[in-house]
Parts: C-alpha cells; sequence; structure tokens
C-alpha cells in the first residue's frame, strides 16, 4: 500500500437517534426465519389486515401497464399479484427476504398469470441487485417496522437510487396514532420482536425527505382495528443524502 492510501469520511448527516428504540439493529435472521416458517398462513393475515391499504396503494401508485416495477418485502404476494394483474404487458419483480415466500409468491403468479413477466426471488432488500434508475415504480409494504433506523435510511436511499426520476414509491406504514392498538403492537413485539418489529410511522416521514424522495400524497386508513398509513412519494431527482453518509476510501497509486 502507499503512503497516499487514506480513507475519507464525508461529514456524518444529523440523525436523531432514536431514544430506548427496542430494535437498535436488525435481526434478520432471526424475521427471516420467521417468516419462512409462516410463508403459508401469512396470506390470512394480508386478507384481515392489509388489503384495504394495498388497495388504496395501487390505485395512487402511478403504475401503468408496460412499467417496469418493483415490489420489495413481498411477503405471501397478495400485493404482488395485483401488481401482476394491471401490469401484464410489463415486468414485474418481487423481493422478499424469506425464500418460502418468494417461492410461495412465484408458484402462485405461475400459476395465475402463466405468461406474465413476473420474478419474486430471495433478496434481503436493505442491498439492491439493480442498476440506478432501474425502476418506473417501487412498492414497500409494512416492512420498515423490522429495520433498525440505519437500515430504514439504507433501504429508502436504495429504493431513491434504482427509481427512475419521477417514478413514485408507494410505502404503507402501520399507523402509530391509536392508543389501544399501539399497546396491543408492543406487547405483541416484546414477545416476538423478529415478526412485529416496533412502529416507527411518526419517524419515516422526515426520514424518507432526507432520502431524496418527496411525499406527493399522505393517507391514513383502517381496517377494523388496524391502522394503515400510506406515502406516495416521488423521486426528488437530487442525490440521496443518506449515501453522503457511507466513507469513501480513495486510492492514490504512484
Ligand atoms: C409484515 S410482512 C409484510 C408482507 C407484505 N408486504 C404485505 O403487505 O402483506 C414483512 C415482510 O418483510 C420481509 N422482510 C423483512 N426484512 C426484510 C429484508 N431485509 N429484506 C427483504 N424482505 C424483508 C419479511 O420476510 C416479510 O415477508
Amino acid at each position: 500500500m502507499s503512503d497516499l492510501n487514506f480513507s475519507l469520511s464525508l461529514p456524518r448527516k444529523q440523525r436523531q437517534p432514536r431514544e430506548n428504540d427496542p430494535l437498535p439493529h436488525t435481526i434478520a435472521e432471526r424475521t427471516r426465519r420467521v417468516y419462512d416458517a409462516i410463508a403459508h398462513v401469512y396470506p390470512l393475515s394480508t386478507y384481515f389486515f392489509h388489503r384495504k391499504a394495498h388497495a388504496y396503494t395501487l390505485k395512487n401508485s402511478g403504475i401503468r401497464n408496460g412499467d417496469l416495477v418493483l415490489e420489495i418485502a413481498i411477503g405471501s404476494g397478495e400485493m404482488f399479484r395485483k401488481l401482476v394483474e394491471i401490469n401484464q404487458d410489463g415486468t414485474t419483480i418481487g423481493l422478499d427476504l424469506a425464500p418460502n415466500m418468494a417461492a410461495y409468491s412465484q408458484r402462485r403468479i405461475r400459476r395465475e398469470w402463466p405468461e406474465a413477466a413476473a420474478h419474486c426471488g430471495a433478496v434481503d432488500v436493505r442491498n439492491l441487485p439493480f442498476a440506478d434508475a432501474s425502476f418506473d415504480a417501487i412498492v414497500c409494504c409494512y416492512l420498515v417496522e423490522l429495520l433498525s433506523h440505519d437500515d430504514i435510511y439504507k433501504t429508502l436511499a436504495e429504493a431513491q437510487r434504482v427509481l427512475r426520476p419521477g417514478g413514485r414509491f408507494s410505502l404503507i406504514l402501520i399507523r402509530q396514532d391509536t392508543p389501544i392498538f399501539s399497546f396491543m403492537y408492543r406487547m405483541g413485539a416484546a414477545m416476538i420482536r423478529a415478526f412485529w418489529g416496533r412502529l416507527v410511522e411518526e419517524e419515516v416521514p422526515e426520514m424518507i425527505g432526507q432520502s431524496g424522495m418527496k411525499i406527493i400524497d399522505d393517507h391514513s386508513l383502517r381496517q377494523g382495528y388496524y391502522p394503515s398509513r400510506v406515502l406516495i412519494c416521488e423521486h426528488a431527482a437530487e442525490p440521496a443524502m443518506a449515501q453522503a453518509d457511507h466513507s469513501l476510501t480513495v486510492a492514490a497509486r504512484k
């Protein structure tokens, strides 16, 4: 190594560390195991809790038939099937950390839409294996509760990176302004953190602003007692601030 090799650290963006965060680090391995184990029964959960928010998101996602669409954290593929249905002439890609979830979703799609260009894969979406500006639209439902704060920033920055300028990023969060629901959620989460994560809805809008996307629609709804918040965001065509957080190693060679 030459003496001219040195590490250049860009100034860290001011992030408010969250006090007493019950999920200071993403526990991906445990989350993968839990969701892998329940892939076959998970559609019920979507049916009872997520259906309404999915429908609102789909309507406002800006997706047009023929687009290149990405859904991250597809679970058992309920939203993914709707995306494929409206994008019959395009390509729809769905990713999930849990291989059983990805495989289950892929099988259903092959049965229902054998001709569709629809592909599911087991990928940890904190790093997206795609080139910059690849997608016309990205959808993400009920994932960020399972990620640490740093990983939420990272995942938002990745979504912004692979979304084309002007494209839409649609995000669904679990709302936290319903005291009884929030209390029950906290109880469940304390027992199975890897399944429930924790509530982060109130902090995410600011994180989105820092990622280089801007919120163009903010809608709250309930399905039974289950409260959701849908944020429709647009790529603001500016570099993601979160990326400035990474250290660069500059290797100057003679
Ligand atoms: C609460 S479920 C939501 C599933 C689906 N999006 C829905 O709306 O019903 C969360 C999903 O995120 C997946 N997941 C968690 N962490 C992930 C990660 N780092 N990368 C990709 N998927 C992840 C889990 O495997 C699980 O399927």
